[in-house]
């Protein structure tokens, strides 16, 4: 059957997801979120804020040389400069919304982060800016006319367009039933891909299938490699493992080892608001020597803790931790993916009909190491953008075809990858390492089938072992240097055939 359809459907409801459903009015929306609203995406932990150059001593070209500066080498400028230049805006409309941004008399009050050359971080209630934000936006999305929402549908796969691209999405209700929802246009806003580590900040739920569904109908992955591990998880032993947020250190925060003795100056001579992926290598090797890894927020902090970071200090006091008293036990979590499905600078995959917004794109704006507080900035900035084209797009006559929902790894399967990535495609990396892990997520595909969660893997742990140098957040102990020019990572389902045996390409045709 021919349908000629004006809805755009949203998967996912994090921050990227809501804002650009809320700026596509007035094309109706339908948006489908596998939890209920507020729950199982990564902007509700976010913790430090939005990074903007809204002080009077900032400027939008500054805020995008940090971002160049942080992304080693890989960052696209334009992307990054745009970023910027709409940074101020978008906390603007934010706060009129109702996002509870802290002031200080008329101006925004504003914390350091690292590798920001100012105070730039616009936070809600110390370290309650996801959760702050969220809280308005749904608000925004639940009064707003043209969103249909779906709570507890989950996208199972996206539906072929028998002329070419994208024709919607086969989707799983509540109860289990599977519907073919059918649009011109699809945008997976699903998040992140830290669940394929054992170790994460993000929830266990996001393990990339954005990249599997989009690279079934001939999209991009771009960059997998680069996974970014967030030096300050506290170890407390919880899955996934609570953040202790990089403002501690932009409060005067340090980093110290069991006996008290500070490692971050030897290191960096910015210490502990060094670039993330220099701390997050630091905290790991003091972890693996066997010296431990601490944040001590005593002097810098001390009493105020509860009032000026309250979701730290419950996360502590969950682990009989006081942090007015205590150094908190730290250690790296996988906390951001640079990479993702390749896009443009509004979303578009370069398949009809198909978008991708927030974590799970990647247009080149954080390159080999995002700068902190960044990535709630860039689903505002490019959900808008998204959305703007949408807005505008031609309708499109499409005929959907077949799709078929992704085999599912058992709990225990989806354990032995998470401790498989975690020790050859973490903080450090090499050949032999990736190798095995190639070998492990064979094996778990010959039992249970092409996984959306193994062939994300897969695209990590391929764009790790071709990438044969260190870069940012991609660390090779056999190719510790970085090399001269650097280039883009770019693969599709195509290339996965290339690595060990595997079935993927096959399962695909
Ligand atoms: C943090 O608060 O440390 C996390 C901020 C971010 O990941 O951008």
């Amino acid at each position: 059957m021919q349908a000629v359809t004006r809805p755009l459907l949203i998967l996912g409801a994090g921050i990227a997801g809501l804002w650009t459903a809320l700026h596509a009015a007035p094309r109706p929306v339908i948006l489908l979120t596998g939890a209920p609203l507020g729950r199982g995406s990564s902007t509700a932990w976010a913790q430090g804020g939005v990074a903007a150059a809204l002080a009077d001593d900032d400027a939008p070209a500054l805020h995008a040389a940090d971002t160049i500066a942080a992304g080693a080498g890989l960052v696209d400028e334009d992307a990054a400069r745009l970023l910027a230049e709409a940074g101020p805006g978008e906390i603007e409309d934010l706060y009129a919304l109702g996002a509870p941004f802290e002031k200080d008399g008329e101006a925004w009050a504003l914390s350091r982060e690292a590798a920001h050359s100012r105070a730039r971080v616009a936070r809600v209630k110390g370290d309650q800016a996801g959760a702050g934000i969220l809280a308005a936006l749904i608000d925004a999305v639940r009064q707003a006319h043209h969103i249909e929402l779906r709570e507890g549908w989950r996208g199972e796969a996206l539906l072929p367009a028998r002329e070419r691209g994208c024709a919607g999405v086969l989707a799983r209700d509540p109860v289990g039933g599977l519907h073919r929802l059918e649009a011109a246009d699809t945008v997976l806003a699903t998040g992140s891909l830290g669940g394929l580590y054992a170790v994460t900040t993000t929830p266990w739920t996001s393990q990339g299938q954005a990249l599997a569904m989009a690279t079934k109908l001939g999209a991009v992955i771009r960059d997998p490699e680069f996974v970014q591990f967030h030096p300050t998880a506290i170890d407390i032993g919880r899955d996934p493992a609570p953040l202790a947020t990089e403002a501690l250190r932009g409060e005067g925060a340090i980093l110290i080892d069991r006996e008290g003795r500070r490692f971050m100056p030897d290191i960096h001579p910015d210490a502990e608001l060094a670039p993330r992926d220099i701390v997050a290598r630091a905290v790991h090797r003091q972890i693996q020597s066997g010296a431990g890894a601490f944040l001590d927020a005593r002097a810098a902090v001390g009493d105020t803790f509860p009032d000026r970071f309250p979701a730290v200090f419950r996360a502590c006091a969950s682990g009989r931790i006081d942090p007015r008293s205590q150094p908190i036990p730290v250690a790296p979590a996988a906390h951001y993916h640079m990479g993702g499905i390749e896009t443009d600078l509004d979303g578009f995959t370069g398949v009809d009909g198909l978008w991708a917004v927030g974590e799970c794109a990647s247009n080149g704006l954080h390159g080999a190491n995002r700068l902190a507080s960044n990535s709630l900035l860039d689903g505002l900035v490019f959900g808008r953008r998204a959305a703007q084209r949408l807005r505008e797009a031609a309708p499109r006559s499409i005929h959907a075809g077949h799709g078929a929902a992704a085999p599912v790894l058992p709990d225990i399967a989806l354990q032995t990858l998470r401790g498989a990535m975690a020790r050859h495609a973490g903080v450090e990396r090499d050949k032999t390492g990736l190798e095995a892990l190639l070998a492990v997520v064979d094996q778990l595909e010959t039992a249970h089938g092409p996984a959306s969660a193994l062939i994300a893997a897969r695209f990590v742990a391929l764009g790790a072992l071709r990438r044969e140098e260190s870069r940012g957040g991609h660390h090779r102990r056999d190719f510790p240097q970085p090399q001269a020019r650097p280039a883009p990572t770019r693969l599709t389902l195509a290339d996965l055939a290339q690595a060990p045996a595997n079935r993927i390409l096959e399962a695909a045709e």
